[in-house]
């Protein structure tokens, strides 16, 4: 027997796995209309303004602190969670914003404790029978019970037990809709994120009202698999419209002419010693401001996330815009991906540490390649995305990156004629990618084909947002040579469990189809070859600037680049205006 498991076990992990599944359906169909990727991260903002995290004693505390919270205002939702240390919260959901400023303006310090008094929607719930709640108004439902939308809503289904179910599925292509379903980022730790976010927003908004703390990557791109790392960019000036243009009114303020790097840097700086300093949950705070892209790193005790916060560009929000619009475009493309990393990170060529083996990031533009090159591909090249745009997805970053293309996948002239199901796709991947000319050939994802490779990086994936860049840079040699090894593995494994699942009946205590490419890399059938330099690297070589292209270095470049982006909008702008009188 693989596993055994007492019925109470099962019990538990079938109702939590429905449980889930049922929010999810809710959520979908709430936010159905609204997917478009503007809507959903402005849909998530509002939930996050609207919320409270409350330290609780335990989950049964919820009756007396709901009791308690309903008095500010009509309550929509509560989660729990329980982190390892035994400590729970549950998160509060108000309908209004106005039971937030209510339910803040009512708490208070505690005198007895040397706290700096930081005011944050992070409190907790003092014992019981200090203060007793009036009459209960809520708003989903008059039993209190019903308030409570998750429990232990941080639940991650173990290891072992996402095997087990992934071995009770009916065929491959179920395997990896079920690998897809147990692991990707559930409601809760999607609020979480985005109330780290509005922390962080509500922190700074004394001298920066308008400033925006944005999630990016995997935490929103739909790539997010349940306890990713949390990617943040905060921009002082997101929220400035140009509305205000006209006003006879100018704010006063300090000229930034110094070279814009070195500014940012010091920026980061200060922004890094309020987190630390003053804001209630954040620990570990470490700086990488050499890097091309400077970062803050932090982890959040309370909300138990990994954070990366930069405060440059819009490029990364626009990128996973990219991601998460090639992601609706078919339903198996977010399956194919999520089973591509797990198997990436079984056979150890991802790591959770930088250093040159290939990320995430990589491998999934690797797979959106490959269904883009597919026979009937599954996705069409960037490059119509971008010509496909309207005069509402103009969208220039402020050092002139132009990130516009078509929002709205629905009118986009494409639609797939491949039926193939998951199973023949992720073999397919795998060939595709043992057969790749790596050493001549670089990845187009705006060209949608294969171009020579303008240098000698060991991969080179153009970045679709900025094609002067290597998304995969980092990878070395050593790394491609043991991805080509992988691949060829993992192809050979596969095509036998695609054909023996279709003779042999299904087992569920023994491994097989998926299960079996899930294997370390000890496990794996050709070694790699050791003629290579170890992986290990030291992490300063990583954020050596000398290694990268496109650094901002001097003032003149700042005004040059304030310049450009004017005339780039200007001349897209009259584009369209003409596009739409020719249309005519
Ligand atoms: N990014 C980018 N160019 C790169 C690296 C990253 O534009 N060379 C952007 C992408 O939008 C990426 C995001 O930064 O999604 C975050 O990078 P990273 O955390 O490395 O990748 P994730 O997609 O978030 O994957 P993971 O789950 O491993 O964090
Ligand atoms: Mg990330």
């Amino acid at each position: 027997m693989y596993f055994t498991y007492t019925n109470s076990i099962w019990r538990n992990l079938k109702n939590f796995i429905h449980e889930n599944s049922v929010i999810r359906r809710k959520f979908s169909s709430e936010v159905k209309q609204e997917v478009k990727f503007d809507n959903f991260i402005e849909f998530r903002r509002a939930q996050a303004s609207r919320s409270i995290l409350v330290q609780v004693q335990s989950e049964n505390s919820y009756v007396d602190l709901c009791n308690y919270c309903s008095k500010f205002g009509d309550i929509i939702g509560a989660h729990h969670y329980e982190l390892k240390d035994n400590s729970n919260y549950i998160l509060i959901e108000y309908k209004t914003l106005e039971s937030i400023k209510e339910v803040l303006d009512s708490a208070h310090y505690n005198l007895e404790s040397t706290g700096i008094p930081a005011y944050s929607p992070l409190l907790w719930f003092k014992a019981a029978g200090v203060v007793k709640g009036n009459s209960v108004k809520l708003l989903n439902d008059s039993n209190k019970k019903g308030i409570l939308k998750i429990s232990n809503g941080l639940y991650q289904t173990r290891e072992a037990d996402v095997m087990e179910l992934i071995l009770s599925a009916e065929n491959v292509s179920d395997q990896i809709k079920t690998l897809h379903e147990l692991t990707k980022l559930n409601d809760l730790e999607i609020r979480l994120r985005f109330l780290a976010a509005k922390q962080i927003e509500n922190s700074i908004s004394g001298i920066f009202p308008k400033a925006s703390a944005l999630p990016f990557g995997s935490s929103v791109n739909g790539f997010g698999k349940m306890g990713c790392d949390l990617d943040l960019v905060l921009r002082f000036n997101q929220g400035i419209v140009k509305d205000n243009i006209n006003s006879r009114l100018v704010f006063h303020t300090k000229e930034n002419l110094t070279n814009e790097r070195s500014q940012v840097q010091k920026q980061m700086e200060c922004i890094s010693d309020i987190l630390q300093i003053f804001l209630p949950g954040i620990t570990s705070v470490r700086r990488i401001l050499q890097a091309r892209v400077p970062i803050i790193k932090f982890h959040h005790l309370l909300l138990n996330l990994d954070v990366d916060l930069t405060m440059s560009n819009m490029s990364g929000v626009y990128m996973s815009e990219l991601l998460y619009i090639l992601g609706e475009i078919d339903h198996r493309i977010r399956s194919l991906i999520f089973v591509i990393r797990k198997w990436a990170q079984s056979v150890g060529l991802t790591n959770p540490s930088p250093g040159r083996w290939i990320t995430n990031f990589s491998l999934s533009c690797l797979a959106i390649f490959f269904l883009q090159n597919v026979k009937h591909p599954l996705l069409p090249p960037i490059d119509l995305l971008n010509k496909s745009a309207t005069i509402n997805d103009i969208r220039i970053t402020e050092n002139g990156l132009n990130c516009t293309f078509l929002r709205d996948h629905s009118i986009l002239d494409f639609r797939t004629e491949n039926n193939s199901e998951l199973s023949e796709l992720l073999l397919q991947f795998f060939e595709f990618f043992s057969q790749f000319d790596f050493s001549n050939k670089a990845i187009s994802m705006n060209k949608g084909s294969a171009i020579i490779k303008p240098d000698h990086s060991s991969i080179y994936i153009v970045n679709p947002l900025e094609p002067n860049l290597n998304i995969s840079k980092n990878i070395s040699l050593e790394e491609c040579e043991r991805f080509r090894i992988e691949v060829r593995n993992a192809a050979w494994i596969l095509d036998n469990e695609i054909e023996n699942a279709k003779s042999n009946s299904k087992s569920t205590t023994k491994l097989w189809g998926i299960a079996n490419l899930f294997k370390t890399s000890q496990e794996t059938v050709i070694k790699p070859n050791f003629f290579f330099k170890p992986r290990m690297v030291e992490i300063k070589n990583l954020f050596d600037d000398k290694d990268e292209e496109k650094v901002i270095s001097d003032e003149n470049d700042h005004l040059n680049i304030k310049e450009s982006v004017k005339t780039l909008e200007t001349n897209l702008t009259k584009k369209f205006k003409i596009n739409k009188t020719s249309d005519r």
